[in-house]
């Protein structure tokens, strides 16, 4: 099943359609027990970053996974969303002046241009620390040994030696550290980049689905290779897009990392080398696969999607 086949393109429509709802009852305006009130304007802000557009590439592993190990859909669909708001956190302190500096996200102004880059760092902070309640909180799972291996993912995934230290590589890479002078990383050092900040997390989701089902250690460790093989892959995507794809269909500026001085691998490989490294990685997220045979045929289109994407 090719990735532009109604099919998928129905199924993920659904699950961003679920996804969409399951986030705003979580953003709604009722304290929880132990917060003293939701702030209208931070939950104004956070709205604005998480609903109403993107892909939900992140929460679609999440449930699939789930669904392939034989996870309760209700649990999958918690750990989709804090994973999804965690996602968020990271675009809108991206996009802020101080880093990106990005006035367009999702086909609309970024988060700091619609309110203020106070608020985009606070709704980005309170995003952050909710996906880690929702995680924790009783209830995602009755067993507290699995929310603590969830918890203990989206940390590792997500932090420093995760997203936000590839975060910190990426702009240090680009020499602002170092009067101007760019950072010369070598391919490898650049995949380790790109495997920090946008791998873990996409790793994470995959695996994510696997720990909900409680999955044998084999399965979580297939659908983990699967993830950190696609999350590679995406990025490469990504940094193409940026090269090749206009703003209004991306939904977001395009050719700034040359602009910036960003360490990609389309800048060391160049255009067609870099599209079949992208995918010669996807081919490996499926290999990945095998043990699952057909009933991770989701899966292994949702990793064409990947490289066919066009925004
Ligand atoms: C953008 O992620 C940031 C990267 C890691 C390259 P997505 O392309 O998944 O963004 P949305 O969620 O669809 O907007
Ligand atoms: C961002 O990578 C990765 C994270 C937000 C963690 P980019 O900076 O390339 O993402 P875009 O192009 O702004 O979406
Ligand atoms: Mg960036
Ligand atoms: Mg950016
Ligand atoms: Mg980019």
């Amino acid at each position: 099943m090719p990735p532009h086949t109604p099919d998928f393109k129905n199924r993920l429509a659904a699950h961003a359609a679920a996804v969409e709802q399951a986030l705003a009852a979580l953003l709604d305006d009722a304290t929880r027990p132990g917060e003293l009130a939701r702030p209208a304007r931070l939950m104004e802000a956070m709205r604005y970053a998480v609903l109403g557009g993107g892909k939900r590439l992140r929460p679609v592993l999440v449930l699939e996974s789930a669904a392939l190990c034989g996870g309760n859909p209700d649990a999958a669909m918690r750990v989709a969303c804090a994973v999804e708001m965690l996602h968020c956190y990271s675009l809108a302190h991206d996009d802020l002046p101080a880093m990106d500096n990005d006035d367009l996200r999702r086909g609309r102004p970024t988060l700091h241009r619609v309110f203020d880059d106070a608020m985009a760092i606070l709704a980005g902070d309170a995003l952050l620390t909710y996906a880690f309640d929702v995680l924790a909180d009783e209830a995602t799972h009755a067993d507290p040994r699995l929310r603590a291996e969830l918890v203990l993912g989206l940390a590792r995934s997500s932090g420093l030696g995760g997203m936000a230290g590839g975060q910190a590589l990426d702009l240090e890479a680009e020499g602002r550290y170092d009067k101007g002078q760019r950072q010369s990383l070598n391919v490898a050092e650049t995949r380790r980049l790109q495997a920090m900040k946008t791998g873990a997390l996409i790793a994470f989701s995959a695996e994510a689905g696997a720990i909900v089902a409680d999955a044998s250690p084999d399965q979580r460790k297939a659908l983990r290779a699967y993830g950190h093989a696609i999350g590679a892959a995406f990025q490469i995507a990504d940094d193409i897009l940026d090269v090749e794809a206009d703003a209004a269909t991306l939904g977001k500026a395009t050719g700034k990392d040359q602009a910036r001085g960003k360490s990609t691998l389309v800048e060391f490989l160049g255009l067609d080398a870099a599209k079949a490294e992208r995918d010669r990685l996807v081919q490996e997220a499926k290999t990945a696969l095998a043990s699952f045979g057909d009933k991770a045929a989701t899966l292994s289109v949702a990793a064409d999607f990947v490289a066919a994407r066009q925004s």
